[in-house]
Parts: C-alpha cells; structure tokens; sequence
C-alpha cells in the first residue's frame, strides 16, 4: 500500500506511520485502502485547470406552469391518473439522499433525525417516512425505499431507523446504501490528512447516488422488485412530495429519463440553484456560480428571468441510471475550495487552502433525452431546514408548516388555530385530503398546538 501511495506521489500519508499504535494503523491502512489514486491524480489535474467555462447561452426552460389554462389541466388530470397507476403497479421506488454533513444547520447527528414538527417534534425522516406510509394506503402498493447515507451518518441512520421500528414500513422496505468518500486535496494535488493517522475524506456529492445505487446492489434489488421509476428527493424538507402522482405521470406522459421540480425564487438571492438551458441542454447553475447579471436579470413584466428554482426533487427512470454508470458516462466535478484545518510537515494542525470534489446529480439532466419541469408553489411543497437561524431555518420551517396547516382549517370552516398546527402527513398531504378528512378534532397537544393525525 505504501508503495501504491508512493508511487501516485502521496507517500507522505505515511509519514506518521511509525509512531502510531495499532489501532491507529488499522485506521489509515483501512482509509488509504479506499483510495483509487488513478482518480485524485485525475482530480489534482483539475486543480490547475481553472474554473469551468461559462456557458455561451443561459436560457429560461420550458416549465410546466404553476398557473394553468383549461388545456394544460386537462393535461394535469390525465398525468395524475397515469402517475396513479405508476403507484398502485409498485413501479416506483423512493430515493432519500441523506449523506450530506448539514455543517449549515449545526446539528451533530444525521440530519433526518433533526425535529421539525410544529407541536409534536417529528422527525424530518418521520415527515418523510409519514408521506411514504400514506402513499402506500392510497394506492395500496409496497415499494422500496432506498436511504442513501455516508460513511459518516450510516451507522447512526441505521441505528434511527431501527429504533423508530422503520416507522412501520418494514425493514425489507428500507435499504440503506452508501455514497463513496474522497479525500480533499491541498493546492498541490497532496491527500489532506485531519490527524496523524487520519485523511480528510468527504462524501462525494449526491452525483455519488447514481454510482451508489449501481455499486450497492440496489439498482438490481430495484429491477427485481419491478421498480422502474425512482422518486429522488433531499431529507431537508418535511414538505417534500415523494409520492406527487402529477410529477411521476407527466414524468411517464412524456417519456421522460430524468425531470426536475422548480418552485419560482423568493428574490435575485436565494440560495438555490437555477434551471435553464445551458448552451440548449437542461442544466442547472449552482446559486454560488450564477453571475450577477443572470442573477438579477428581468422579464418585461418584471419577473426574474432566471427564476425556475432548483427544489431538488427529480424523477430518474431506472433504465437511465443503469445507462449513466454502465459506461463511461461521468458527471463534471465541482471543486469547492476552502479553508481547511489539515496536518503539516511538523505533525500540527494547520489552516490552509484546501478543495473538496463532488458531482451533482442535476447534471444528469443534460444526458436525458426528455425531461420534465415542473412548477410547484412552494407554499405547499418546498420549507428546507439548511441554517442554524434566519431563513431556510428550523423556526420558518415550522412556521411554514404551521401557516399552510392553517390555511386548511380556514377552507375546511374550522376554527384556525391560534398555537401551531401539524397536520400529519398519514392524515393528508394535500387540502383535499384533508377537506375529505374532515369533520375531525385535533389533538390537543399541552401549550403546544393541536395536531390532525
Ligand atoms: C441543494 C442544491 C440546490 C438546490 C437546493 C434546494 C446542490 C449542490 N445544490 O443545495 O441546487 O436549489 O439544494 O434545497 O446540491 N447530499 C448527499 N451527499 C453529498 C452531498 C449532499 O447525500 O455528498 C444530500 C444532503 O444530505 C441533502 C442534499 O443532498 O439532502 C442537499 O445537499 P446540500 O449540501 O444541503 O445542498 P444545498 O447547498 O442546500
């Protein structure tokens, strides 16, 4: 092993090795066995290579719209039944991406394990879990449910899940599979290690998911199980829409390989990246990489003109994700460069320039051949908890949910509650449902809130 690293020029993770203990050499050996060092020669070469040119031609993508004309409903109507019978036949498979480190919000923990329910501190995997149990009741079907995690969040996922009795889905139901980690270079191409008998490994995007599905075996265990369709969403919102027949059937109307949902920006600055043409292929351009002029640019109606806002949620076939990692297929590497505490030549901790690899996986989108994109308003479907405070936070998640919840007891002609409200999403997930639910008495929860569940 050591000559390996020696001779891909990175003998100095090594350099420790003779004042480490036992355990601390099973540690590295294990990490540095991990390594595929044809690949970080592959990524040092990036380091030099600049940032990734702009694209000639940034365009809106066609959408479909939130605001719908007869025609286009009728359209939606046909979807929903046909997103419907994807359901009912078991034929798509839910994919949670839950491997990220959520530095943002400052939670030590998996980040699904995170309380945001209103009054009764559901989980963000419970929300989640809660939206999978129900679709399973309305369209009496089992799919599986796929749980990407990392190498530093599996254990205590798994841990999560058990203890929860995987919410009553059945743990047949629920795999779990792992994204690959990559070690973060510093700005000469070298393995940044974080102690003596440690390297700097990140999880390497949720472009990693596609490999990870084919590596765990879970693209097989999918085929087996009839799924042919997976339903890929983020575990930071409880609103998220797993099981949105609308989505699955304009997915499958258009023959589609991969689709994505928008939700219009809040304004010029929020934190989500940006659907559109990139030289005339969906894309989508990171919130950190869309220059000013994009950013800010107007229709003539005063709209933002780059405004279709990446939610994260996707429909991928699952032909497309076996086509995508067969062959040589890659998806581009974004580079994040920072500050990274790292170890010297001395054996101390040091701050320097560093850069961590990942690959996005809506950068797919660019090798479907048909894709859908849907508008959603994100009042009903997107409140994600990425900070610690402010917005996109545990307190506006919870007011978000509150303030929808509130808006179904006033068309409902209940009293509108003056505390918080959650409504559980095995009661309903949609006004209607919950209009068909009623008349029914929440729970009252102590000083908390009242909850419908
Ligand atoms: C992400 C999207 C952004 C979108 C926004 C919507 C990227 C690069 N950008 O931004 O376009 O508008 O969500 O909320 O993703 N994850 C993994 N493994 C990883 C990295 C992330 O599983 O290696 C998962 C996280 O657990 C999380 C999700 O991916 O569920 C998003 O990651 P995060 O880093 O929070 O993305 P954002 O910067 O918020």
């Amino acid at each position: 092993m050591r000559e390996r690293a020696e001779a891909a020029g990175q003998g100095h993770v090594f350099r420790f090795w003779d004042e480490l203990d036992a355990a601390g050499r099973e540690r590295l050996s294990g990490q540095v066995a991990s390594i595929d060092f044809e690949e970080v020669a592959r990524l040092g070469a990036l380091l030099s290579a600049g940032p990734p040119p702009a694209p000639n031609r940034f365009e809106p993508p066609d959408t479909f719209p939130l605001e719908r004309g007869a025609e286009l409903e009728e359209r939606a109507r046909e979807a929903r039944a046909r997103g419907a019978e994807r359901f009912a036949a078991g034929a798509v498979g839910y994919v949670l991406v839950a491997g990220g480190q959520g530095s943002r919000l400052g939670y030590d923990g998996p980040k699904g394990c995170f309380e945001v329910g209103p009054v009764t501190g559901r989980t963000l995997f419970g929300w989640l879990a809660g939206r999978i149990a129900a679709a399973r009741e309305r369209h009496g079907s089992v799919a599986p449910w796929y749980v990407m995690t990392s190498a530093t969040n599996d254990a205590a996922t798994r841990a999560f899940f058990a203890e929860q009795d995987h919410f009553g889905l059945g743990a047949e139901n629920v795999r779990f599979f792992t994204q690959a980690m990559l070690p973060a270079l510093d700005s000469e191409g070298r393995i940044v290690m974080s102690a003596p008998d440690e390297l700097f490994l990140a999880p390497n995007g949720h472009g990693g998911t596609l490999a990870a599905l084919s590596d765990s075996g879970c693209l097989d265990h999918a085929r087996e199980r009839g799924v042919e369709t997976f339903s890929y969403f983020q575990v930071d919102s409880p609103l998220a829409r797993p099981a949105d027949t609308l989505f699955v059937g304009l997915h499958a109307l258009a023959g589609a390989q991969m689709s994505a949902k928008v939700a219009a920006k809040r304004d010029a600055d929020e934190k989500v990246g940006v659907l559109g043409l990139v030289d005339g292929k969906l894309g989508c351009i990171e919130y950190s990489d869309l220059p000013d002029d994009l950013r800010h640019a107007q229709t003539d109606d005063g709209k933002l003109l780059f405004r279709a806002g990446n939610i994260a949620a996707h429909v991928l076939e699952r032909s497309f994700v076996e086509e995508l990692t067969r062959g040589e297929l890659r998806l581009p590497w974004h580079l994040a460069r920072k500050e990274m505490p790292m170890l010297n030549e001395a054996g101390t901790i040091e701050k320097r320039p560093g850069v961590k690899f990942e690959t996005f996986v809506f950068d797919a989108l660019g090798y479907a051949q048909r894709s859908v994109v849907l508008e959603i308003d994100r009042a009903l479907e997107f409140s994600p908890v990425k900070n610690a405070d402010g917005a996109d936070s545990p307190a506006s998640c919870r007011a978000d949910l509150t303030r929808l919840f509130r808006t179904w007891q006033a068309v409902a002609g209940v009293p509108v509650s003056e505390h918080a409200v959650e409504v559980a999403p095995e009661f309903a997930e949609t006004e209607e449902e919950f209009l068909a639910r009623m008349p029914a008495e929440p729970r009252r929860v102590e000083g908390a809130g009242v909850v419908y569940d």
